[in-house]
């Protein structure tokens, strides 16, 4: 089982200083950042493009940008965001696309490559395609906003997803993403998630080491 993980979400830092968020979350020692990309299409929110990647890493942000591509057509983007900087770019699987070509060429460009359902899609989806992934991203919220309420229907998903890598001898992570705090983080953790998407929850965190560290011993 893989050690569990903290990605604080960069959708709920200031983004009139987003090095600076940035910075917060590299200076508590924690090593990657959630990047949401929104395309008003897939999802109904616009947010972050491959320049706002390149920016942060010419600010010195040397974090592993995990980049969830909340797009319709992500094949038009993967080299874009590889070049911008990207360390893993994960696509949803719902649009109509050739699934596992896009994971190929993401992987060819040197990124890690994930799969990401919404909480109406079922695990079934993904099966095909877990041999290509080295994440599945499981939402836990209808994508598109932050600051959404945790679903806990979702869980029966993360134990499927987690069943099948301990049968099949898989090693992708599984991801949650969205209303997850220390508690609903640790219902994740419990059905199999090792991945924690935290937005709202860690930037309004008070003691956001401490938050981290209680991830991190989940
Ligand atoms: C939602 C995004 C999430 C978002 C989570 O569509 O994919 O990554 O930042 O935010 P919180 O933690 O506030 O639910
Ligand atoms: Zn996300």
């Amino acid at each position: 089982m893989h050690s569990p993980v903290i990605a604080p979400s960069l959708l709920a830092g200031d983004h009139a200083r987003l090095a600076e968020s940035a910075a917060v979350v590299s200076a508590l020692g924690i090593s990657w950042l959630h990047v949401d990309i929104m395309d008003g299409h897939f999802v109904p929110n616009l947010t972050f493009g491959p320049e706002t990647l390149a920016a942060l890493r010419r600010a010195g942000c040397g974090l592993f940008f995990d980049t969830h591509l909340m797009v319709s057509e992500p094949g038009n983007f993967v080299e874009a965001f590889a070049k911008a900087g990207a360390s893993r770019l994960t696509i949803h699987v719902e649009p109509p696309y050739d699934h596992a070509a896009v994971l190929r060429r993401i992987r060819d460009l040197g990124c890690k490559a994930g799969i990401a359902l919404n909480p109406g899609t079922p695990p079934g989806a993904v099966e095909h395609l877990l041999a290509e992934v080295d994440l599945v991203l499981v939402m836990t919220v209808q994508p598109g906003f932050g600051g959404q309420a945790f679903r806990r229907d979702t869980l029966p998903k993360i134990a499927v997803v987690d069943g099948w890598r301990r049968q099949r001898g898989l090693d992708y992570r599984i991801e949650v993403d969205g209303g997850i705090d220390l508690a609903t983080a640790a219902e994740c953790r419990a059905a199999g998630a090792d991945t924690f998407v935290i937005g709202t929850a860690f930037f309004k965190h008070p003691d956001k080491a401490a938050l981290a560290a209680a991830v991190g011993s989940l």
